[in-house]
């Protein structure tokens, strides 16, 4: 990792884009499918790196494998979550995913050892478990009408998974309060992610009230389960393992503010993102019938009919595989941000200082320079020997370098453990004629209610 709080600047050539000042919510409000659409037509207009100037902000665009190898491994110093990510903080607090400088860095190396692939082994239970209840409330469908909304069940299923994970017990089951509060601040993250002026909280408009209330409901839930469980010592749950993670040197534990803002972020980061991944999964799946098929086949063998476990993660190959391609189609977190704190140079095109960077893997994971039929779902994709011939940077649904996602192996051994377990009882059928757009609403929703019907495999 260089450190470029310098400026590295030779140039005062701008990198090519509109000519005029463009604001962002005309542009969002304006192009029909959001801003996803906009980011693509500003790539396929100018290439690769592209200057916007919007009101008073120089805004640039990166999608090449190389350009982002610069920004979040080789010079990422230079690139902070700075301004670009106030709207988060003010919603979540300061934790791994908003914070900044030394506190990211001590808080990433106290978290890490919790979220190794070993460090999450311990969920995998929790995970086939969760699946199993959904499956039970499915069942009970039989006979009578079986339209699902595919987004809310995976939404109330990812809920389940991680608040068992985090303290033992199931938020969208037994603490409804809290967990509508949670929706509730995850909507207000969401709407403002997507916002260019937003009124300060104080202005009691009814999102704004929505939101605060729900920080209250929130605070006293968390805070009132982090106090029960120092009085009463760890449990076996990601909470305990949080709160006992202890600094090397000086053998310090997280405060209880920090401990907070943490168990509210991972809610945040964890949730939703997995939900997306899975809801698109049985949406391109359910078009894709010899995909299904293999599927199928993969999951009759390794599991004949008994839950997966742990175990059979090796074996369930094809099922990552077609996780794996989803994500690259839809990645939940199709775009980010970064903050330039020097002048920099990309492609030898000025990058100045209080600029603002945006990444957007929905566009390098559709380059034809790295992706053959790039709007193809092609899991075969994924096959190691496919996956070398590629630059590393052209496919990164978990970001890259220091602030790689921290979850990513809590999340996909999630999405492989439900994939399978469900895929062996049930096949989602998209309503006919139902067509779904990816929108840019913080994660990548689908612009709908993405309706399914369910038919049983062994009836
Ligand atoms: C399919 C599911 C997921 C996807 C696609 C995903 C994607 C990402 C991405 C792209 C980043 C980096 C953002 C950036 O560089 O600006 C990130 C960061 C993060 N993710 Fe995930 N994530 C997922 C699941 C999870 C889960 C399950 C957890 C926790 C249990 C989690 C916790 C976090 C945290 C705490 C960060 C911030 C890490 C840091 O800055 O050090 N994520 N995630």
């Amino acid at each position: 990792m260089s450190k470029t709080t310098t400026s590295t600047r030779t140039t005062n050539r701008l990198a090519p884009g509109p000519q005029q000042n463009l604001l962002l919510n005309t542009l969002f409000g304006s192009k029909e499918g959001g801003a996803i659409a906009w980011y693509m037509d500003l790539w396929r207009q100018y290439g690769d790196l592209v200057r916007v100037k919007m009101g008073p902000m120089v805004m640039h665009q990166i999608v090449h494998p190389d350009h982002v190898r610069h920004v979040l491994v080789e010079n990422v110093d230079n690139y902070p979550k700075g301004f670009s990510h106030d709207k988060l903080r003010i919603a979540l607090g300061n934790g791994l995913l908003t914070s900044g400088g030394q506190l990211w860095k001590y808080q990433r190396k106290l978290m890490q050892p919790t979220y190794t692939p070993k460090g999450v082994a311990q969920f995998a239970d929790i995970m086939v478990d969760s699946a199993d209840q959904m499956l039970a409330r499915w069942r009970l469908l039989k006979g009578r009408e079986t339209t699902l909304v595919v987004n809310q069940e995976m939404m109330r299923l990812a809920m389940s998974v991680i608040s068992r994970s985090m303290f033992g017990i199931d938020i969208s089951e037994d603490f409804r309060d809290a967990g509508q509060a949670l929706m509730d601040i995850l909507e207000f993250a969401s709407a403002r992610s997507t916002s260019f002026i937003d009124p300060p909280l104080y202005v009691p408009t009814p999102m704004n009230r929505r939101f605060k209330h729900a920080l209250e409901t929130i605070d006293t839930f968390l805070y009132g389960i982090i106090r029960e469980r120092q009085h009463q010592g760890p449990g076996d749950d990601l909470l305990s393992l949080l709160m006992t993670a202890r600094d090397e040197e000086t053998g310090a534990v997280m405060d209880e503010k920090q401990l907070r803002d943490e168990v509210l972020i991972t809610f945040f980061a964890g949730h939703e993102t997995t939900a997306q991944l899975l809801t698109w999964t049985w949406y391109l799946l359910s078009k894709s019938p010899h995909v299904e098929e293999k599927l199928h086949a993969e999951v009759d063998t390794v599991l004949n009919g008994r839950k997966p476990t742990l175990d059979d993660m090796p074996s369930l190959v094809y099922t990552r595989q077609i996780l794996d391609e989803t994500l690259r189609l839809y990645s939940p977190v199709a775009i980010t941000a970064r903050d330039p704190l020097a002048d920099d140079e990309i492609a030898g095109r000025l990058i100045p200082a209080g600029s603002m960077i945006t990444i957007t893997p929905f566009i390098t994971h559709r380059h034809p320079e790295f992706w053959d039929n790039p709007e193809g779902f092609m899991p075969e994709r994924f096959d190691p020997v496919e996956v070398k011939k590629r630059p590393r940077y052209a496919y990164y649904p978990f970001g890259a370098g220091p602030r790689i996602c921290i979850g990513q192996h809590f999340a996909l051994m999630e999405a492989v453990l439900v994939l399978a377990e469900v895929s062996q009882y049930y096949r989602l059928k998209l309503i006919p004629g139902l067509w779904v757009e990816p929108q840019f609403m913080g994660t990548l929703r689908p612009s709908r209610d993405v309706l399914m019907t369910l038919e049983e495999r062994h009836a």
